[in-house]
């Protein structure tokens, strides 16, 4: 008998412009402001970046060391839960954000929560094993049922992703590329990942033609000049991640394709 495929859980389909570290280009990227200004810009959909602090705690920052998003330096992982209350993850963006906390992913989880929004959870492993930072991750969506749906968890690291989904069958997972390779397919195969994220210089209708003909869905970053991919617009791309939300929405024509369900190919 033929094997079944591996089921591919998703999410839901209700946004196509997903806020890139939150609304970041006026807010200082992934804090619990740039997710509030994300929903209040009309974002249904944001992105985020998630790492661990030294005592496993999962934080929302990009970068493997502090100086460039906080008022402290040095590697994250020196710090543990108990050192967040120093730490000012707003000020070096302008002295109207001070006191911004650097928030852990339950904080964020309960904010997007509370403002109905979707999000794509970003694993960041840095120098960590990919198990710590999937564990730490699987930990927090675990008691939260919506999660199921309205989080995506994507990542560069496939290793990241594989230990993602031994803990957690059911949760959607994206594969992230800056220039995906030629066995992409395979890949979001064997993972039940149900899309692939990449660069948006990268995106050709090959990869869309084989998406479609896989049932995967196509998102790209980081679009802020949307004409540069106008010409793939109703070719079957389901997301943009854009660092001003508004760029396309205050466009009649990406405001109708941002609000038409993506269409979902069969399989
Ligand atoms: O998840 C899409 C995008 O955020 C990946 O790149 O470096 O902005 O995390 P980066
Ligand atoms: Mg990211």
């Amino acid at each position: 008998m033929p094997q079944a495929p591996p089921p591919r859980p998703d999410t839901d389909t209700r946004g196509r412009i997903v806020a890139h570290r939150g609304a970041s280009r006026d807010a200082p990227e992934n804090t619990l402001t740039a997710i509030r200004l994300a929903a209040r810009l009309g974002a249904s959909w944001l992105e985020f970046d998630v790492s661990l602090l030294g005592d496993a705690t999962p934080v929302l920052h990009h970068d493997e060391t502090l100086e460039r998003c906080t008022d402290a330096t040095g590697p994250l992982e020196r710090l543990g839960a108990a050192d967040l209350a120093g730490i000012d993850a707003g000020r070096w963006f302008g002295a109207q954000y001070a006191g911004e906390p650097l928030a852990t992913l339950a904080q964020a989880l309960d904010l997007i929560e509370a403002l109905d929004l979707s999000a794509n959870l970003e694993m960041k492993t840095h120098g960590a094993p990919p198990e710590r930072v999937a564990r730490a991750v699987a930990e927090a969506l675990a008691g939260r049922p919506w999660t199921r749906t309205r989080i995506l968890v994507s990542s560069f690291r496939p290793g990241a992703l594989e230990a993602l989904r031994r803990l957690m069958p059911d949760q959607p997972l994206a594969v992230l590329y800056r220039d995906p390779p030629a066995g992409w397919p395979e890949v979001l195969a064997s993972l039940g990942a149900c899309s692939l994220h990449l660069r948006h210089q990268f995106l050709s209708r090959e990869i869309l033609a084989r998406a479609r003909a896989h049932g995967f869905h196509v998102r790209v970053f980081t679009v802020n000049d949307p004409p540069r991919i106008e010409p793939f617009r109703a070719a079957g791309l389901a997301g943009v991640f854009t660092d001003h939300p508004p760029l396309f929405l205050d466009d009649p024509e990406w405001a109708a394709w941002a609000r038409e369900q993506a269409d979902r190919p069969s399989r």
